[in-house]
């Protein structure tokens, strides 16, 4: 199927949602302020806290309400374009699958469209929420789909049942978003340790573990699993990958980065990853950070980007600022301080020279990264920021 009839067909089921697509913030809040009271406004704040800050029994509590006939629509319009981005790479992958689980399916308004453009394949949707499988399910009678059903099942309660050659798994298995993932082996590394503690803990704490491994029991031996999670930190995506090929499943192509805007808001999402189980893995997973917008570094060449004397020769917030370090000609460190957390966290602050220049260069296990580079008049500049920082650190 062409990716504009996809879209097409997307959009029109959105609209069928009652969903509409918003590029401005002002006019987004003030079609919500038409839509909600005050109470339903305090409610939503109220469940949303509860679930950021709560437990498993809170997360319930927020999808239930969210299934409300009254806030479904304004709330997951704000998903419009995320819908839209998900839905057509899913589509572009389903083609040889029969049998499909939609795991974490919400009120199911991608695993119905699924289940419309292919009237072959079967698909089941699954979610602990039970107020968004009603949703889901009244949504599919409506459309008297006959390859669609749902169940309410929380994976962590209870296994899931059947077998399924295709899973789908998207914004569903690290649901712990304020999790920081797995830090660095130290400031001066963007790699991970192997420590087995550290990697299990992740899991556990997010949930990852036995949502995963409740997948792989239902996915076929030779299945394909479809996963995208909020994972772009590299703290976060290393150790969800490790837990993806700690399980047999291999990158069946390269991870796509995803990125939509909710409402005005860019988010970076993903990675998109395709996986297959068994057979030769052709393609190696991925553990450096991404390349980023960070300015290119030319060590020889810093002094000829001076200009405005307000402006740093050279200011990198990137993790590239950690090779533009490295490349520093004749690097002296004039001061330097490590904090180290109990549990391993690193930060680091360093203040020195390079030639004639003058620079600061701050780095943390959570792959963090500062390099400012002045020259010699302005180094006084650059000693008030390094104890600025260190005032940070106490
Ligand atoms: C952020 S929503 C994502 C919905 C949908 N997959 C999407 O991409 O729009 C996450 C969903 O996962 C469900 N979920 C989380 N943990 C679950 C579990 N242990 N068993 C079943 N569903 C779960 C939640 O109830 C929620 O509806």
């Amino acid at each position: 199927m062409a990716p504009d009839f996809l879209r097409q067909s997307l959009r029109e089921h959105l609209e069928w949602w009652e969903f509409k697509h918003f590029s401005s913030d002002r006019e987004y809040f003030a079609w919500q302020r038409q839509q909600f009271s005050s109470e339903d406004l305090k409610q939503l704040a109220l469940h949303a806290e509860r679930k950021r800050t709560g437990d498993c029994r809170d997360e319930i509590a927020f999808y239930d309400l969210a299934a409300h006939p009254k806030i479904c629509p304004v709330l997951y319009s704000q998903r419009y374009e995320y819908y839209e981005e998900i839905g057509v790479r899913t589509m572009a992958h389903l083609g040889q699958a029969k049998d499909v689980l939609d795991f974490g399916c919400g009120i199911g308004v991608l695993t119905i469209f699924y289940a419309c453009l292919f009237p072959e394949k079967n698909f089941i949707g699954v979610d602990r929420s039970s107020a968004s499988i009603a949703v889901a399910q009244e949504r599919a009678d409506k459309l008297g789909l006959h390859n669609l059903r749902f169940e309410c099942v929380d994976v962590e309660a209870e296994p899931l049942s059947g077998s399924y050659d295709f899973v789908v798994a998207t914004h569903a298995l690290v649901q712990s978003e304020q999790d920081r993932g797995l830090p660095s082996q130290s400031w001066r590394t963007f790699e991970r340790g192997r420590h087995l503690s550290q990697q299990l803990s992740f899991e556990e704490r997010t949930g990852l573990a036995v949502r995963l491994d409740g997948l792989c029991q239902v996915l076929n031996s030779s299945g394909r699993m479809i996963v995208c999670e909020k994972t772009r930190q590299l703290a976060r995506r290393v150790p969800l990958q490790r837990a993806l090929a700690n399980r047999g499943l291999q990158l069946a192509e390269r991870p796509a980065l995803i990125r939509y805007r909710t409402v005005e808001e860019v988010v970076d999402d993903g990675p998109f990853y395709v996986l297959s189980r068994g057979g030769e893995a052709t393609l190696n997973w991925d553990e450096e950070p991404e390349q980023d917008q960070g300015p290119r570094f030319n060590p020889d060449a810093v002094s000829m980007s001076a200009g405005d004397v307000n402006v740093p020769l050279y200011e990198n917030h990137w993790p590239s600022a950690q090779a533009a370090w490295e490349g520093l000609k004749d690097r002296q460190v004039i001061r330097e301080t490590t904090r180290q957390a109990p549990d391993g966290r690193q930060v680091h602050a360093e203040r020195g020279s390079s030639r004639e220049q003058h620079y600061l260069y701050c780095a943390n296990t959570f792959d963090q990264r500062q390099l400012v580079i002045v020259e010699e008049a302005r180094s006084a500049t650059i000693d008030e920021y390094y104890q600025e920082i260190l005032r940070g650190l106490t």
